[in-house]
């Protein structure tokens, strides 16, 4: 975004030159490359094959489900003590921290959802430089020197840690005398020569570092894997390219200003989990530290890497391996291991470590309006009735910061917002909700309730001596608030209730924005990392999880906010964030931030929001349109297109863009954008009810196609082509004025039906599919049953009884399945078994509905509007619906011979019921 109230020259020189010059792209001046931070230089200098890192073996105690020894670093004699603990569902859990340490060591808190359970462990081998530790039917062999820790999965070793030898563990250390920046300094005893461990300084901003070097990294490889993925957010491709002699993949939470594409350069959020993958077997990593991380990557399949690359497990260069190197500013060494050995079971795993999205509620999934800004109360009223008037459903409008009084949040702009209730009620009068944006920076203003309590109280983050931190932000000069206080975060909850948030309704919903946390002076646009937060830790620490923790807060306001003490009557809470950590999803859509009205960041979206939800943060969309720029109608067609198949479906434009509500473009693009949002409402049964499942088992709501096809190769590196759930495949035209595009339909045994024109395609193969513009291939996968709902109405909660629609695609059995959920769409009566998940089967010539989980009720008066099955061969021209009081009803079908596909019209069955109908 253009900021306009920023205080430093080099700053405004540099928004000047964007005007003038039209450069679009990130500066990267602003950013640091790891050769500039100290740590990663640090880490990144070590050589491979010369670990100093010991496990004495004979410290080794073995209890019921851990071994803890002690890990000694050979050159300096530091002793380290570790931990190694068998979890449930095959995963294992290491951790190494001091075992003498000057100070405490930062362990991160509130990523996992839960401590997770622990399994048995035995040991199983001993040797004179290995111990090999059983739990079920996987194994994980300790060695001892050098320390390697080679994780089975079965018979079959799947990750080796430290086998490249690059661990590394600096622990506190006292100060040496004479320390500086001059390069070439030389300290007796292995002390660290870095120049830049204990002070740094960056562009015009000094790191105190108070604890000196405190860096930890380990390797891991991934033996066999043909490719790796994760570590978002990166605007990159979904599979990890190999890192060489570029800056590795950086995680560390920044407000990059128009950022580029095609680069592991850090963005808002920060995920410190890989998935290795090969077709025999999937693996998983998660790094659990929220310092600065960085990530580097070496794959031996990667072309651009010259393969004569030691393979230090298998000794060769030819196997597939990908080496993936964690390196992080501060913390310890906790990493967990998911065994797999399938994708689906890896996203299981993990899941289960930092849970899965709530249920969002139904309207969330629909469209959503935003700009920067709607100017005032009667500009909302006039989108909203626009998109009636020009017969456009959509659930959502939103509020960008211009709407309060001054950037302070919770307030109103009391000229143009003056009556916040009435213009809730306006929308909800048609089923629509509104969303305004709430960001962490606080406005320091002495006639602001916020910052005043967060004064009296001491809830700012601090500076190192104690005052509280100031930083400039939208609203100029701000602080902000200390949410690894849980004081803080209660007390910021409080302020989301409805009695403390004036204007506010239960149809309010929250954009927490800004909160890498971004500050315009700080250094690389953040808070500086020797700024001190509750219990003495330094922002250094907690950087990557600051949002996170925000959110806990938010959330937590937004469920309490009316007053509900029944936990099953409280409204579903709906918050979209911009920065986030591994378990964010518990708490919080997210999106990509600011991109561009430019092609190649329309085809980006879908990668970065791919390798978020294997990532296990599946609620994930990009600004449709772009923010930045003016997207011409060709762009903003295929991108309101593309978006109907990203989880989270919001428009958003910069303060400074052109207008641009559908219906200001030309008529066929109106059209064209009309009928992206019709067929986005028509899928919305489904959207909801793949959310319910990944709300239960941690199976992303997109995928990419090897999650689906594990075995099929070409698939590893397809990242412009998505799976929605199982049965929905979607290839979105993201190029300029193509006439065709590239398909490629995986599995050996699919057929897939184009569900424009119902037409079965049988082939294992790419295809070249002919696209005009009105053209978004999408596919559903045949022995799959997928619910829609084809009625237009306004709004998605105005559709709550509307009749279903089953599309049953037949596979080569003729056989097909499927599942639709149905509840409230907006309590948490869905815990308490208030919602029905169906299940319907096709085989036999009879499709079923039956509930899948038994005591589970919900009072539906939504019934069975139309059953369409494909891939039906000729004879079969009847159909008998029974319901489940046994009465029996002829029905109405029609066949289409040359698409072998029957409609059967009205059976009129309800959908709280089982029932059954029968072709003859
Ligand atoms: C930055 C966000 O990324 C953008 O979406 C928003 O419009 C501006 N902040 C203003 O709040």
């Amino acid at each position: 975004m253009i900021r306009i109230q920023r205080p430093c020259f080099w700053t405004f020189l540099s928004v000047v030159c964007l005007l003038i010059c039209h450069v679009q792209t990130v500066d990267r001046n602003n950013f640091k490359s790891c050769e500039q931070s100290s740590f990663c230089r640090r880490c990144r200098k070590m050589e491979a094959g010369r670990s100093v890192y010991e496990l004495q073996l004979e410290t080794l105690q073995v209890t019921e489900s851990q071994v803890v020894g002690t890990l000694v670093n050979t050159d300096n004699g530091t002793h380290f003590h570790t931990t190694l603990t068998a979890l449930t569902d095959g995963r294992w859990r290491l951790e190494v921290d001091e075992a003498q340490p000057q100070r405490t060591r930062y362990r991160v808190q509130h990523s996992l959802q839960q401590e997770p359970p622990r399994d048995r462990l035995e040991i199983a081998e001993k040797t004179e430089n290995s111990v090999t530790v059983k739990c079920g039917a996987n194994k994980v062999v300790l060695v001892g020197a050098p320390f390697r820790l080679d994780v089975y999965t079965g018979d079959v070793l799947t990750i080796s840690a430290n086998a490249r030898g690059l661990m590394r563990f600096e622990h506190h250390r006292n100060k040496p005398q004479q320390t500086g920046e001059q390069e070439g300094e030389h300290i007796e005893n292995n002390e660290i020569t870095d120049p830049g461990a204990w002070e740094e300084n960056y562009k015009s901003h000094h790191d105190s570092k108070p604890r000196g070097p405190e860096a930890v990294a380990l390797d891991f490889s991934f033996v066999g894997a043909e490719q790796a993925y994760g570590v978002p957010e990166h605007a990159d491709s979904l599979a990890l390219k190999s890192t060489g002699k570029g800056d590795p993949y950086r995680l560390y939470n920044l407000d990059v200003f128009e950022y580029e594409i095609n680069n592991g350069m850090a963005l808002y959020a920060a995920v410190p989990f890989v998935l290795a993958h090969s077709a025999a077997h999937s693996v998983g990593v998660f790094w659990h530290n929220t310092a600065e991380t960085w990530v580097d990557v070496v794959s031996n399949s990667d072309n651009n890497v010259v393969s004569s690359i030691v393979n230090f497990v298998s000794g060769s260069s030819k196997d597939p391996q990908v080496d993936v190197h964690f390196m992080s500013e501060s913390g310890i060494v906790d990493v967990f291991f998911m065994t797999g050995p399938r994708p689906h079971d890896v996203f299981r795993q993990y899941s289960a470590l930092t849970g899965t999205a709530p249920l969002p509620p139904y309207f969330a999934l629909g469209y959503h309006q935003c700009r920067w800004n709607y100017n005032d109360q009667e500009d909302v009223d006039m989108v909203n009735r626009g998109f009636d008037h020009y017969d456009l459903p959509m659930d959502v409008i939103w509020l960008d910061i211009e709407h309060t009084d001054n950037k302070k949040y919770f307030t109103w702009d009391n000229y143009k917002f003056s009556k916040p209730t009435e213009m809730q009620q306006n929308l909800t009068a048609v089923g629509r909700k509104l969303v305004v944006i709430v960001d962490p920076h606080i406005k320091r203003d002495s006639n602001y309730f916020l910052h005043n309590d967060a004064t009296d109280n001491g809830y700012y983050v601090k500076n190192k001596d104690g005052s509280d931190y100031e930083g400039w932000c939208w609203p100029g000069s701000s602080s902000y608030l200390d949410v690894v206080n849980p004081v803080v975060r209660d007390y910021f909850s409080s302020r989301y209730s409805l009695a403390n948030y004036q204007g506010s309704t239960d149809n309010l919903f929250i954009w927490n924005d800004m909160n890498e946390p971004s500050v315009f002076n700080g250094p690389e646009v953040t808070m500086p990392k020797d700024c001190i937060h509750h219990g003495g830790w330094e922002h250094r620490d907690i950087h990557n999880q600051y949002g996170h923790l925000m959110l806990m807060a938010s959330y937590n306001g937004l469920l309490n906010r009316a007053g509900e003490t029944d936990p099953a009557k409280r409204k579903r809470p709906f918050i979209l964030t911009r920065s986030g950590f591994a378990g964010t999803q518990r708490y919080a859509a997210i999106w990509t931030g600011d991109n561009a009205a430019e092609w190649s960041h329309l085809a980006v979206s879908i990668p970065m929001c791919l390798s978020l939800a294997i990532s296990g943060y599946s609620f994930c969309g990009a600004d449709v349109g772009g923010f930045f720029k003016y997207p011409d109608s060709e762009l903003f067609m295929r991108w309101y297109q593309t978006g109907a198949f990203l989880p989270f479906y919001r428009a958003h434009s910069h303060l400074d863009t052109k207008r641009r509500e559908p219906w200001l473009y030309d008529a066929q693009t109106l059209a064209v954008v009309r009928d992206s949002l019709r067929l986005r409402y028509t899928f919305l049964p489904y959207w909801y009810t793949v959310f319910y499942q990944h709300n239960m088992t941690g199976a992303p709501v997109i995928r990419p196609l090897w999650a689906e096809f594990p075995e099929d190769r070409p698939t590893f590196t397809i990242d412009n082509q998505l799976m929605i759930g199982n049965a929905i495949m979607a290839r979105p035209v993201t190029e300029s004025k193509v006439q065709q595009v590239s398909v490629y339909f995986p599995g050996a045994d699919e057929i897939w039906y184009d569900l424009d024109t119902f037409q079965a395609i049988h082939t294992h193969s790419v295809v070249n599919i002919p696209v005009d513009i009105h053209k978004v291939p999408h596919y559903q996968r045949g022995g799959t049953i997928v619910p829609r709902r084809f009625r237009v109405r306004r709004s998605s909660s105005l559709t709550h009884e509307d009749p279903y629609t089953l599309i049953v695609a037949l596979g080569i059995n003729g056989t097909a399945h499927g599942n639709l959920y149905i509840d409230d769409g907006e309590t948490f009566q869905y815990l308490h078994n208030q919602g029905l998940y169906l299940d319907f089967k096709f085989e036999n010539n009879q499709l079923t509905s039956s509930f899948a989980l038994p005591n589970h009720h919900y009072p539906t008066k939504a019934w069975l509007e139309r059953v369409v099955i494909v891939g039906l061969p000729p004879g079969t021209k009847k159909a008998k619906a029974v319901s489940s009081d046994g009465k029996s009803i002829e029905l109405e079908t029609l066949y289409d011979s040359s698409l072998q596909l029957l409609t059967v019209r009205k059976p009129g069955l309800s959908m709280a019921s089982e029932w059954k109908i029968t072709l003859l």
